[in-house]
């Protein structure tokens, strides 16, 4: 059979698209999972494009991108599960089911070094609360080369897999992945950036999520009645764990609204991002000092 890498990447695409698929994991359209698909397939750079579209591919290649495609649509697996690997914040991960794909938009922030938030020579200790594959963790260690980093997560399965990522990118001398229950098991020094992309789905939207996020781990998504779980944690006890300079960072997706009908009185900001997503607040650490009661009385 002769076949160029763009015809494939056509027939795939078409494929999925005909197929009740949901996009939510990285890429939101099926000709770039077709075409994530076809390359990985092929043992092709994305870099390589458009330039490889008219090469021809073998029958293996082939076979293999074909036999990927009709996995994602049998088993609705999210494509990075299929190839074991996304990229965030312009750098590549190791992904398995034991943790969420990778697609938070607080990649921007860390791309502009959480400016004008913070001030980037000031950061020497970072947090990142749920961790998962480490993508954000290892994402704020690669931004500010000078800086320790700490990678929580309460799943021991996850942090396996933040292992594997940490030592890939080569940042074990500034970097721990600790198991933690929130702040339960991290440093008593004080952060100076603590970042979270935390379980945030309440009990009535996962009972309507697509069947693709039921293929990542429910201890990612599912924070109880509210989906504030463990965001109500995280922001009673972050107050004590950041320098005075510090910064608090937090996504919590659809639970914009239900967070700020929670707490009336606190002033979260609220981020825009250029490449889409929302529900990220930043809170400083005299704002939390200075709604600390309000933010103590948040946890039942
Ligand atoms: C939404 S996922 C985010 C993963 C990763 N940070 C990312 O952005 O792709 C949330 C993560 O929080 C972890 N988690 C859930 N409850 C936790 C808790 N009480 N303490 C620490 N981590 C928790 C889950 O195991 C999961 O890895």
């Amino acid at each position: 059979m002769v076949l160029t890498v763009k015809a494939l990447m056509v027939e795939l695409s078409r494929q999925l698209a005909q197929a009740d698929l949901f996009y939510g994991h990285g890429m939101d359209n099926p000709e770039d999972e077709a075409a994530e698909l076809v390359f990985f397939a092929a043992g092709l750079q994305h870099d390589q494009a458009p330039g490889c579209y008219a090469e021809l591919l073998d029958d293996v290649s082939i076979g293999r991108a074909r036999a990927l495609v009709q996995r994602r649509i049998d088993e609705r697996l999210p494509a990075a599960y299929l190839t074991q690997r996304m990229w965030f914040a312009g750098h590549e991960f190791y992904v398995d089911e034991r943790v969420l794909v990778p697609r938070s938009p607080i990649a921007e922030l860390i791309h502009a070094q959480f400016q004008p938030w913070l001030q980037p020579e000031c950061v020497r200790r970072v947090l990142d609360i749920g961790t998962g594959s480490g993508c954000i963790a290892i994402a704020c260690a690669l931004a500010f080369p000078e800086a320790q980093v700490d990678a929580a997560d309460v799943s021991p399965d996850a942090l396996a897999v933040t292992q594997i990522n940490i030592e890939r990118h080569q940042l074990t001398a500034r970097m721990h992945a600790v198991c933690s229950d929130v702040f339960s098991a991290v440093s008593a020094d004080r952060y100076d950036l603590i970042v979270s992309n935390p379980p945030y789905v309440s009990h009535a939207e996962m009972d309507e999520l697509p069947v693709e996020y039921l293929r990542e781990p429910e201890l990612g998504l599912r924070a109880g009645p509210d989906g504030l779980d463990v965001v109500r944690r995280i922001l009673a006890e972050a107050e004590v764990h950041l320098q005075p300079h510090g910064l608090l960072v937090v996504e919590v997706g659809d639970s914009e609204v239900t967070l700020a009908e929670a707490y009336p009185t606190v002033p979260f900001i609220w981020l825009d991002f250029e490449y889409g997503g929302g529900g990220v607040f930043v809170l400083t650490a005299a704002q939390l000092k200075e709604h600390r009661a309000a933010l103590a009385a948040g946890v039942a």
